[in-house]
C-alpha cells in the first residue's frame, strides 16, 4: 500500500467510493496503491452497505483533516460550512483534496485555490458537475485550446429525473421525487434541486472555466421546476418540445450596449425542440453540450448523480492526484490546471435577455356576438 486517503463521509458518494477502493480487481492498477486509512462520519454504529472496518471509523472529522498523513483528503460530507473548514484545515497541512462538493467549490472556489496554491496541493472536483460524467477536465484540459462559446446543460439528475416520468406518464412531481429521494438521486434538502440551486452551483463552475474568469452566484438568474405542470407538458409535446431544467452560460451577443463582453447566465426550465441532442437524455442522466472554436460541438453524456458514477469521478480525481505524486520527485503547482482566475466575468442581465418564451394563460372562453 502506497497513499493514504483519508475518507470524510460514508452516505451515497462515500459508500460508492469506499466500494471502488475496497473491491480493485479489474481495475486501473493505481487502484491497489490505495488506501483508505481513516474515515469520518457522524454515526459510527450506522448499518452500512460497505465493509469498512469500526477501526478506522471515527466521528473525529477533524482529525483526519490535520492528522500528520499528508496524502489526499476526500470530503464527501457535503454542505457548506464545515466542509469548507475542513478542506481548509487540511490544505494547510498539505493534503491534496478531491470533493464533490459544488455548493463549497462554488462560493469558496477561490479561497480554495489560492489556499491550496499557496501550500503546492491539488483540489479535484470532477465529481461535483455532472455525476459521474467527465467533464471538468475535458474542460481544463483537452478542449482548454478553443474558444468557448457555449455550455448548455442538463446537470441535474433529480429534476431531469421528474421531468422525464412526467413527460412518459403524466406524473405529478411530488410523487416522483420521492421516487428519487428514494433512489439516492435528491440532495438531502430536495428543493435544491427542484428549485434550480444545484443546477446554479455547477455551472458557476463550469463558466468559471469555460470563460476563464470568476463567477458571482448572485449574477446566475435561477427558476427551477417547481411550476411545471402535466398540463406545460402535455402542450408542448403537441408542439414538438419537451421541458428539461437547462443550465446556460453563453456569451452574450444580443447586448450591443455593452463594450465588455458578458456572459448569460442563468439556470431554468426551457423547451427544447425534440430533435435537439438535449431533447432525448431522460431519467437520471445529465449531458453537457459544449459549443466552441474550432471544436464546434461536443456533448457529454453520463449518469448525473448515484452511488457508483459519481464515486467513479472521486476515484478518477483520487488517480490523477496519485499518478502526479508518483511520478514527481519536486512539488510541481498545479500540473493539473485548476481555478486560478483573477478576475470576475461580466454577466449580462436578466431583463436584457433577448430570447424566445413560452407562456400560458387562463382564459375565459366567451363568444362574443
Ligand atoms: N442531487 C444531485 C442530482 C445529485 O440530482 O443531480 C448529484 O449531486
Amino acid at each position: 500500500m502506497g497513499f493514504k486517503i483519508g475518507l470524510l463521509g460514508l452516505g451515497t458518494v462515500g459508500t460508492g467510493t469506499a466500494q471502488i477502493l475496497l473491491s480493485p480487481q479489474g481495475r486501473h492498477p493505481l487502484i491497489q496503491e490505495l488506501e483508505i486509512y481513516r474515515v469520518g462520519v457522524r454515526d459510527i454504529s450506522k448499518t452500512r452497505d460497505v465493509d469498512i472496518s469500526l477501526d478506522i471509523l471515527t466521528t473525529d472529522l477533524e482529525a483526519i483533516a490535520t492528522d500528520s498523513n499528508k496524502n489526499i483528503l476526500v470530503e464527501l460530507i457535503g454542505g457548506l460550512e464545515l466542509a469548507r473548514t475542513l478542506i481548509l484545515k487540511a490544505i494547510e497541512h498539505g493534503k491534496h483534496i478531491v470533493t464533490a462538493n459544488k455548493v463549497v467549490i462554488s462560493r469558496y472556489g477561490l479561497e480554495i485555490f489560492a489556499a491550496a496554491n499557496e501550500k503546492g496541493v491539488y483540489v479535484m472536483l470532477e465529481a461535483a458537475v455532472g455525476g459521474g460524467i467527465p467533464v471538468i477536465q475535458p474542460l481544463k484540459g483537452s478542449l482548454g485550446v478553443n474558444r468557448i462559446h457555449s455550455v448548455i446543460g442538463i446537470v441535474n439528475g433529480t429534476t431531469n429525473y421528474i421531468l422525464a416520468r412526467m413527460q412518459q406518464e403524466g406524473a405529478d412531481l411530488a410523487d416522483v421525487l420521492a421516487d428519487a429521494q428514494r433512489l439516492g438521486y435528491a440532495e438531502a434538502y430536495p428543493s435544491a434541486d427542484v428549485e434550480g440551486l444545484d443546477a446554479k452551483d455547477q455551472i458557476a463552475i463550469l463558466a468559471s472555466l469555460a470563460f476563464s474568469g470568476l463567477i458571482n452566484l448572485e449574477d446566475i438568474h435561477c427558476g427551477g421546476i417547481r411550476q411545471v405542470t402535466a398540463a406545460d407538458i402535455a402542450y408542448t409535446d403537441k408542439l414538438d418540445f419537451v421541458i428539461k431544467l437547462l443550465a446556460i452560460a453563453k456569451r452574450d451577443s444580443n447586448n450591443t450596449n455593452s463594450t465588455i463582453e458578458q456572459l448569460q447566465l442563468r439556470v431554468h426550465p426551457a423547451l427544447v425542440p425534440k430533435n435537439h441532442p438535449l431533447a432525448s437524455i431522460n431519467d437520471v442522466y445529465n449531458a453537457i453540450l459544449v459549443e466552441g472554436d474550432p471544436i464546434r460541438q461536443v456533448m457529454f453524456f453520463g449518469p448525473g448523480a448515484g452511488s457508483g458514477p459519481t464515486a467513479s469521478a472521486v476515484v478518477s480525481d483520487i488517480m490523477s492526484i496519485v499518478a502526479i505524486l508518483k511520478t514527481e520527485t519536486e512539488p510541481v503547482p498545479h500540473p493539473l490546471p485548476s481555478y486560478t482566475h483573477q478576475h470576475y466575468c461580466e454577466t449580462a442581465p436578466i431583463t436584457e435577455l433577448v430570447t424566445r418564451f413560452y407562456t400560458r394563460f387562463m382564459t375565459k372562453d366567451i363568444l362574443v356576438s
